[in-house]
């Protein structure tokens, strides 16, 4: 199932692998994108960090400190504080692979360690248009110019024109500023309004007015998903997709309530759970 596939967001759940297949293999490496599309991802997710030079790199947090460790390579300092404070050259240094050994043993693979992290460039150089990318602007406002360098880069890759046509490219933010700051620079963009654990139904409801001016879809915690809430979505021609659902049950209770697609670390599960539905 890798491969370039042509969503249809009315008929199916996307399957979107969460920072890759983060359950089985270090989150944002190759090794975990690949192994999402092995498993039936339709889509591998991005989250951004901007470095001191300006280039996209593909790291969750803001800080090295939770998932880097330092090489033979690496100086003093190298490997631990802000992205935004380190050149590309002093983060390629480091080693990503190495914690999720440490963390999860019954995962651990002698080639992990090692792995490095990738710039968003590279990312479209390895897939090119043969995946669908569902990319996040990582606080935003402490990177200024990184939504104009993650257009210009798919400007480059040809991904511009399959991201407004078929959704080859889906672009998420916590922040509306990011998003519409996106909107305001290319409006043919799809773009998914995420909100944090802190909302409710209720008060995403209240939002989704403001939102679908635009949005296409939104992007809450999976606690905060009933029905009610999908259908207020759906009345304003947004699509549903939670974060992030490990459990087969919780992917089957929120297919139910009509979720569009769903964030998960095991794209297996999902795709298991699609395949009976
Ligand atoms: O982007 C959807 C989900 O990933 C949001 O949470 O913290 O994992 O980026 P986070
Ligand atoms: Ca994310």
């Amino acid at each position: 199932k890798a491969g370039a596939k042509q969503p249809e967001p009315e008929d199916v759940v996307l399957n979107v692998g969460h920072r890759g297949a983060s359950g089985y293999a270090p989150e944002h490496t190759f090794t975990a994108y690949d192994l999402a599309l092995r498993m039936g991802a339709d889509y591998i997710e991005q989250d951004l960090q901007m470095t001191r030079d300006g280039v996209l790199v593909v790291l969750h947090d803001e800080t090295l400190d939770r998932t880097a460790r330092p090489t033979a390579e690496s100086g003093p300092g190298d490997c631990t504080g802000l992205v935004r404070e380190k050149t590309l050259a002093q983060i390629k240094t480091c080693d990503v692979g190495s914690w999720f050994n440490e963390a999860y043993p019954q995962y651990a693979r002698p080639e992990y360690v090692g792995l490095r992290i990738p710039t968003l460039e590279e990312v479209f150089q390895r897939y090119r248009k043969s995946v669908n990318y569902y990319i996040e602007t990582k606080s935003p406002e402490a990177a200024p110019g990184m939504e104009e360098e993650l257009l210009r880069l798919m400007d480059e890759y040809g991904l511009t024109r399959p991201a407004a046509e078929r959704w080859q490219v889906l672009i998420q933010s916590f922040s509306p500023a990011s998003l519409q700051k996106v909107h305001a620079l290319d409006p043919s963009l799809p773009l998914i309004q995420l909100f944090s654990g802190t909302e409710t139904s209720e008060t995403i409801r209240a939002k989704l007015d403001a939102t679908a001016a635009y949005a296409v879809g939104i992007g809450p915690s999976k606690d905060d998903v009933d029905a009610e809430l999908v259908g207020a979505a759906h009345a304003r021609c947004l699509d549903v997709h939670p974060y992030t659902v490990n459990e087969s049950a919780e992917m089957e209770g929120l297919i139910a309530t009509g979720v569009d697609g769903m964030f998960t670390n095991f794209p297996d599960r999902l795709d298991a759970v699609l395949g009976e539905s």
